[in-house]
């Protein structure tokens, strides 16, 4: 007797498959389980994933868009400095009632996994403790990673560095960083010896904010790599954003990209944001300051898709729901070949989920039974669609069902049903 058969569903490698769930873990996925179960999701037709993992998100500023104004420029500077603002006036209370609320839509999206910088700069880092108390309360049902994020920089305040040791003490999980926003290039390169020194002292992985300027001299990235070597942080160092990339010299980035696949350092482009934000200073042509990603994957370097922003000061929208990311990524990189959209999709599900280090992930007996049923036949047509998560499954348990996305149409003579799939 198992406690929940998930039957029929159609896996992103294209198997139809039941998938048998015990206690917290998949038990058994086969062409036909017979066996009976407490509990079964009808899942024939539908896709079935594994869930949604966000590599790079801001939960502490979540939610907040328009507190204490928008942001008139769209720039990531003003955002900046609005943030400085809010972080200051927002109670703890305050932001464990918004990421809450941004969990239980997360969840409800597929997403059940969430790498969340959090702000170390304020002396008071409420934002930590806020985070630190939210981490606990969703642990049952969703994986949130802290990130020690310096977002002032490292050394651009007096207190950087000692409230982001401060933070690791509290308990956050990886060390963060943001060279480009340091007062000189060479405080940027120091900040990373420093920060990797850190992390391998504490045995942490890393996370760098990296080069998220449309500077192509912006090579901060040559530095994590080299620092990543040296520390033999190779597989635990993630470089966030990198759209100077966008920017720099081709003849430069032939050097550089050997270097980071060497390193073993992996990259997160948040292409919804980095459409946004980048280019704010150019005419026309306008760069769309997204990295490199095809060029990246070529050389071998493991690239994912974050979401980074939600309804805050750097993002007036945003919808948790890392189809949406996926598909804008996949636009912007033009990735339309078939095998790249296939690609698209696994990047937010089993690439975002190695990237921060998930273990028991996946779609396989002895994993942890975590997984999404989308109304899609498979994945390129869930990122045509981004439709319904029928139901979402957590560590055995199903935390959230929605309703499939067809319509009715009501135009006098022409009543149909409108189905939005075209597969199977
Ligand atoms: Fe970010």
């Amino acid at each position: 007797m198992f406690d929940l058969i998930v039957k029929g569903g159609t896996l992103p490698d294209g198997r139809v498959a039941d998938i048998a769930i015990s206690g917290n873990l998949i038990a058994a996925i086969e062409p036909q389980i017979t066996a009976d179960a407490r509990d079964v999701i009808d899942a024939s037709g539908d896709l079935v994933a594994p869930p949604f993992v966000d590599p790079h998100f801001h939960m502490d500023a979540t939610l907040s868009y328009g507190t204490p104004r928008v942001n008139a420029s769209g720039t990531l500077l003003e955002g900046i400095s609005l943030w400085g603002e809010l972080r200051d006036i927002a109670t703890v209370d305050e932001m464990i009632e918004r990421a809450l609320r941004y969990c239980d839509w997360a969840v409800s999206m597929g997403i059940l996994a969430i790498r969340s910088h959090v702000d170390t700069t304020p002396d008071h880092l409420n934002t930590v403790t806020a985070m630190l108390e939210v981490r606990d309360r969703v642990s049952e049902y969703l994986d949130l990673q802290l990130v020690a994020f310096p977002q002032d920089g490292l050394y651009r305040t007096p207190t950087g560095r000692e409230n982001l040791i401060r933070a690791l003490d509290m308990g956050v999980d990886v060390v963060g960083g943001i060279p480009h926003f340091e007062r000189r290039m060479q405080d940027g390169a120091d900040s990373l010896a420093d920060l990797c020194q850190i992390a391998a002292d504490r045995g942490l992985m890393v996370d760098i904010h990296c080069d998220e300027t449309d500077d192509p001299m912006s090579r901060h990235i040559e530095t994590l790599a080299y620092e990543t070597q040296r520390h033999g942080l190779g597989g635990r160092v993630a470089g966030s954003h990198l759209t100077s990339m966008h920017s720099m010299d081709n003849y430069y980035v032939s050097k550089l990209l050997p270097l980071i696949a060497e390193a073993g350092i992996a990259a997160i482009p948040n292409p919804i944001i980095n459409i946004v934000l980048q280019g704010r200073h150019d005419t026309f042509p306008k760069r769309r300051g997204l990295t490199r990603v095809r060029e990246m994957q070529a050389h071998g370097i493991t690239v994912g898709w974050g979401q980074d922003c939600v309804l805050d000061p750097w993002y007036s929208l945003g919808t948790a729901d890392m189809l949406d990311v996926a598909f804008m990524g996949m636009h912007v990189a033009q990735m339309t070949h078939p095998d790249e959209m296939a690609r698209c999709f696994t990047m937010v599900t089993e690439t975002n989920a190695q990237i921060i280090g998930l273990s028991d992930y996946g779609l396989k007996p002895g994993a942890q039974a975590s997984l999404v049923v989308l109304d899609a036949g498979d994945p390129i047509e869930a990122l045509r669609l981004r439709p319904a998560r029928l139901a979402v499954v957590s560590k055995g348990k199903i935390v959230a069902r929605s309703a499939r996305g067809d319509a009715e149409l009501a135009i006098p003579g022409r009543a149909n049903h409108v189905r939005r799939r075209v597969r199977p």
